[in-house]
């Protein structure tokens, strides 16, 4: 049973879904808890996931506690109707670690894909530090997408025969949505001899000055700097919306647009010069489109990025994030090494390494 909410637990889970579905000898159950709506549902229709559940536990300005109480109560009887024998969650949002829970109240085992990322910083990303850990703490099989996730696991002291180093499925997901010759209509107001950076924002830790003070930073350099755009596909959330819309309507030059299906957002980053984001899973397909991002957050969980040269953690201060900026836009040299490093989130082929070991793990419990 695959259990996920949000944007991008789904688009990470998609190939493990798809992997089960090719498996003659597996069959998924799909549950999603409706965390998210709109952005959920863009990820089913362009994988065509039919979930056989949908819990629709999403309100506007939800708190972390509905969602938790929500998604553990709703879980309840769909476990007790299905019986899986395992539960796959996947990442650090509050349905991750509510459904995990959930799980284990029902004694039935816990498979996390991407397990062990870690800032060690309870606060940031906050609440996902938290989320994952915990996450951790409930699961029986660990899907490291990285030698160094593997080691944060082993340095909590969870069982290294149960920990499974398989490449993140954030590159298996680029195979499906990645095309030559993509197309948006967003392109076709930026002149051809402009180049555009795409933006994304829309972290708790970050709302509100954060997150201010990074558009107005972003806002005085596409003022200043000629021939460059800014694309930035608004997140749902009304904190990020309010801030946005009043920081960037009317500037010439940045562009608000609806968020993307995943189909969209790949094509457009694989044209954009640059990019600059807080998400977690821009940092990971990144490096695979040879993009350089400035990462607007004070700590990242993902420092494979970062040591491989694609990555710059420049917090969200309107200094750094302005000097950040520039530097990459007048430093050929700068740019050249970060767009050039390699990927270190794996070969595309972690949901082949997760569907084997899983079904390894139910015969054996099967046995038992
Ligand atoms: C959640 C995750 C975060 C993840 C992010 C991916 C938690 C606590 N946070 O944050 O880890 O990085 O998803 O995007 O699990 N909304 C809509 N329609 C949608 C989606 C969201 O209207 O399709 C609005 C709702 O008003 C909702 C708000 O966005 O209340 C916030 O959604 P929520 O899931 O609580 O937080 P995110 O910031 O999306
Ligand atoms: N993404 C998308 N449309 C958008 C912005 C992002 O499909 O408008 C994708 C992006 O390619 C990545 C994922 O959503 O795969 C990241 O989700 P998000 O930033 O919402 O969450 P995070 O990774 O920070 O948890």
């Amino acid at each position: 049973m695959a259990i996920f909410g949000t944007r991008p637990e789904a688009i990470k889970m998609a190939p493990v879904i798809k992997e089960i579905e090719a498996n003659p000898d597996t069959t998924p159950v799909i549950v999603v808890t409706g965390q998210h709506q709109k952005m959920l549902q863009q990820v089913l229709d362009i994988f065509s996931i039919h979930p056989d559940y949908d819990m629709q536990i999403m309100e506007k300005q939800q708190t972390l506690s509905t969602i938790t109480s929500k998604v553990i109560l709703g879980l309840d009887a769909i476990l007790d109707n299905e019986q899986p024998d395992l539960v796959l969650v996947h990442g650090d949002t509050t349905t991750t670690m509510a459904a995990s829970l959930g799980a284990f109240y029902h004694q039935i085992p816990v498979g996390h894909v991407e397990a062990g990322l870690r800032t060690w910083d309870k606060y940031s990303p906050y609440p996902e530090e938290m989320n994952r850990m915990l996450t951790d703490d409930v699961a029986d099989l660990y899907f490291a997408p990285t030698p160094l996730s593997k080691n944060n696991l082993l340095q909590e002291h969870h069982p290294e025969s149960q920990i499974f180093i398989t490449g993140n499925t954030a590159i298996d997901a680029l195979r499906y949505t990645v095309h030559a010759d993509y197309h948006h209509d967003v392109l076709t107001q930026i002149p051809q001899d402009h180049k555009f950076i795409l933006l994304t924002m829309h972290r708790r830790e970050n709302q509100g000055q954060p997150m201010r003070d990074t558009f107005e930073a972003i806002k005085d350099v596409v003022t200043h700097t000629p021939k460059l755009d800014v694309v930035y596909p608004v997140h749902l959330s009304p904190n990020v919306q309010t801030v946005a819309h009043e920081v960037f309507d009317g500037v010439s030059g940045i562009h608000l647009i609806a968020p993307l299906d995943v189909t969209d957002f790949h094509g457009l980053a694989a044209q954009s010069y640059f990019i600059m984001t807080d998400s977690g899973g821009v940092q990971e397909e990144a490096p695979s489109l040879n993009k350089p991002v400035l990462v607007l957050r004070d700590s990242t969980e993902r420092p494979e990025g970062v040591t491989a040269g694609t990555l710059k953690v420049v917090g969200t201060h309107t200094d750094s994030v302005q000097q950040a900026m520039l530097s990459l836009l007048h430093d050929q040299k700068e740019y050249q090494a970060m767009a050039t490093a390699a990927n270190p989130y794996g070969d595309g082929r972690a949901a082949e390494r997760i569907v084997t070991i899983c079904k390894d793990y139910c015969s054996h419990k099967n046995q038992r």
